[in-house]
């Protein structure tokens, strides 16, 4: 891990200026008399019960096949085993047990980005049948079963959640690439995870064009078999036939369109299949320090336990309420707070396809209007687009429906939590901001709606049972509002149980940092009051616009280009996107023209995909370094942010080095 020393330093400014900002904010006593949650004694309760017992009450929510017989096994950690000896399937739990009472309620309503189709609304009655009849197809027609993994490589359709349910449903592991990652990031990541089976779709809406996506997936395939790994079949799912298949021709013996296969499997029926709560559930890729992505494992019961548990009580789901979370299904928000969670409480969950700016800038807000959506989970980068894009969008719709609104990704400024209490939540909704990570699961910090007095600009308080806490490099604690690294010390019911294929790996970066606690990757502090505050990643990860990047990643995109010698790639504050991407490069060609850098940023979007685009690029005579060879990134991310200061440069190995990326500008 790079310079974590240096980025945990505090900036007492900073935080001075925070508290300034603040203002406390209590729950709405119209808000706390319907909390699934309200009361301080079920927190107490959670108390008494103690680590890990507490615990029990998330698993509780599920319909199990066995109950379990011990809590967590801990006798080798860090591979801990949340309600060992129990048995359940997540397909069940999502789809089947509500029939008997939910048979007609809508689980999703589909919202296309063009207003020229019609919405899709799908029941839970509806959810079964076509969950039931996929899990029939890849079990009969692509011979998958329990412990296989397939990639999906799918937009905001309504067919990736079945998909991913019809694998939960026998057992199988998916793997969600992103739909917005080109055809080469997929095929790394089908690579690595050892798929032989993708599912995609033929073309999506994004900002008023319909994209070609099953283009990606012949390079998607194509990608995979440099490295010897076969995709022997490409399922791909048709919404708008004959449009731009030509494009892209069918492979035949290889790809199948679903809608033609589908006509066998009509009214099949597959039983769930029973698996042990540590089976692995599902595959969610993400960037860590190097350029290879790492497959976060996660687990059957206990990350359906804790999805479940955090989705009713922190966003407090209720039976009657239309829910939205604005996340792409393709990111574990969308996994866990699209999918499992308001799922397996039998929510009513909204599913837009497009740009929140399509065709204009109230898009959003006619959906709440339309939909009566009562929780609106979305990211800081969204928000203050939002405001950028003035209070009459929001102020031409009836948002009253509104009850609770959350936020995840990246810190949120105090300026966009007040701008999203007031003018969105109208001072009445409680906020929720939820710190965690694909890592994690599921919410971590947070606070309890109907409890918690919140502090705009914080993630306020562990949910019960978590256990972090703020420490140096060498593991030690941290007194109140001194920033330092953020550890958890316990185990938790939704946490990664590997990397897959790579325990290794999983060990180093999770858990050899501090030794004994699981690393977060993130700097933070705690105030006297108990409040977390985050302060972004301390390692060489970017987030740009609440999406996790590698610098890493980005760097190995640039020198795949045959005129780029070196690459360096840091993070500079950006208004919007919390962070943009700036690139030091040096090339092999004299030429430093305006083409030159247009074509270096085409060639990172084609290599990793649109929200890799990088904002800066910078030519370099060489790339600084310290004598043994390290990128001196602190110096790098001063330079990219335009500081006037910069850190200590005895160390550089040539200073003209320094002094013509400085002249640069
Ligand atoms: C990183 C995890 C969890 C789903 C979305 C991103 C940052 C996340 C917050 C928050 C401040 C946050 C952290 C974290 N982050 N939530 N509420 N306040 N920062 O998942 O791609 O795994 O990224 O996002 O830096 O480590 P991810």
């Amino acid at each position: 891990m790079a310079d974590t020393e240096e980025r945990a330093e505090v900036d007492e400014a900073e935080i001075a200026a925070h508290w300034k900002e603040e203002e406390w904010i209590h729950p709405s006593e119209s808000f706390v008399a319907q909390a699934n949650m309200a009361d301080e004694a079920v927190l107490e309760r959670f108390a008494q019960d103690k680590f890990p017992e507490s615990f029990r009450e998330y698993a509780d929510l599920l319909d199990w096949d066995e109950p379990w017989h011990t809590t967590l096994d801990s006798s080798n950690p860090p591979f801990w085993n949340w309600f060992v000896g129990g048995k359940l399937n997540a397909s069940y739990n999502c789809v089947d047990r509500h029939l008997e009472k939910n048979r007609n309620k809508a689980a999703f309503i589909f919202v296309p980005e063009d207003e020229g189709e019609v919405d899709q609304v799908i029941t839970y009655q509806d959810l079964y049948v076509r969950v039931n009849e996929f899990a029939a197809l890849l079990q009969d027609f692509c011979g998958l079963k329990a412990g296989d993994r397939v990639t999906l490589h799918m937009p905001m359709t309504p067919e990736l959640p079945v998909v991913m349910l019809a694998c939960a449903r026998i057992g199988v592991i998916h793997s969600q690439v992103f739909g917005g990652f080109s055809g080469t990031a997929c095929g790394e990541r089908i690579v690595d995870s050892e798929s032989h089976v993708l599912i995609t779709t033929d073309a999506y809406w994004r900002s008023g064009k319909l994209l070609d996506h099953k283009e990606k997936a012949d390079e998607a395939v194509a990608k995979a078999a440099e490295s010897g790994v076969v995709v022997d079949k490409v399922l791909v799912w048709r919404r708008y036939p004959g449009k731009v298949s030509a494009a892209t021709p069918m492979v035949g013996g290889r790809d199948f369109y679903v809608d033609e296969l589908m006509k066998d499997y009509k009214g099949r029926r597959v039983a769930p299949l029973s698996m042990s709560s540590d089976a692995p559930l599902f595959l969610m890729y993400t960037s860590g320090t190097t350029a290879k992505p790492k497959g976060c494992q996660h687990s059957t019961g206990g990350y359906l336990a804790y999805a479940a548990g955090t989705a009713k009580y922190y966003q407090d789901i209720h039976p009657e309420d239309v829910y939205w979370c604005m996340a792409d299904i393709g990111w574990i928000t969308g996994h866990s707070y699209i999918v499992y969670g308001p799922l397996a409480n039998g929510a009513t969950t909204v599913m837009y396809e497009g740009a929140p700016n399509w065709p204009d800038e109230g898009r959003f807000w006619n959906i709440v209007e339309k939909y009566k959506v009562s929780i609106f989970y979305t990211a800081p980068t969204a928000i203050r687009a939002f405001i950028k894009w003035g209070d009459d969008w929001p102020g031409q719709a009836d948002l009253s429906s509104l009850r609770l609104l959350g936020t995840v990704g990246e810190p949120i400024n105090p300026e966009a939590w007040m701008w999203y209490r007031k003018v969105i939540g109208a001072e009445k909704c409680p906020i929720v901001d939820t710190w965690w990570q694909t890592e994690t699961g599921c919410i971590m910090l947070s606070p309890l709606p109907g409890v918690t007095t919140t502090k705009p600009g914080s993630c306020t308080m562990p949910l019960p049972g978590v256990v972090p806490d703020i420490v140096t490099k060498d593991g030690e604690s941290l007194d109140d509002n001194l920033g330092g690294l953020l550890v958890l010390k316990q185990p938790w019911p939704s946490m990664l149980r590997t990397l897959y294929g790579d325990h290794d790996r999983f060990l180093e970066t999770y858990f050899s940092e501090i030794p004994g606690s699981y690393f977060a990757g993130d700097g933070a502090r705690r105030d006297e009051d108990g409040c977390y505050w985050i302060m972004g990643r301390v390692d060489d990860v970017l987030n740009v616009a609440g999406h996790r990047l590698s610098t890493m990643e980005i760097e190995s995109a640039l020198v795949s280009h045959p005129q780029v010698a070196e690459a360096a790639v840091v993070g500079f504050p950006h208004e919007l996107k919390g962070e943009g991407i700036c690139c030091f490069v040096t090339m092999t060609v004299q030429d430093q023209s305006e083409e030159l850098k247009a074509e270096l940023i085409a060639h990172v979007r084609e290599q990793i995909g649109a929200i890799a685009t990088p904002d800066k690029i910078r030519f370099a005579a060489a790339v600084p370094k310290t004598r043994s060879g390290k990128i001196m990134r602190r110096l790098l991310r001063d330079i990219a942010a335009g500081r006037e200061e910069v850190g200590d440069t005895t160390t550089l190995e040539d200073y003209t080095v320094l002094a013509s990326l400085r002249d640069d500008e």
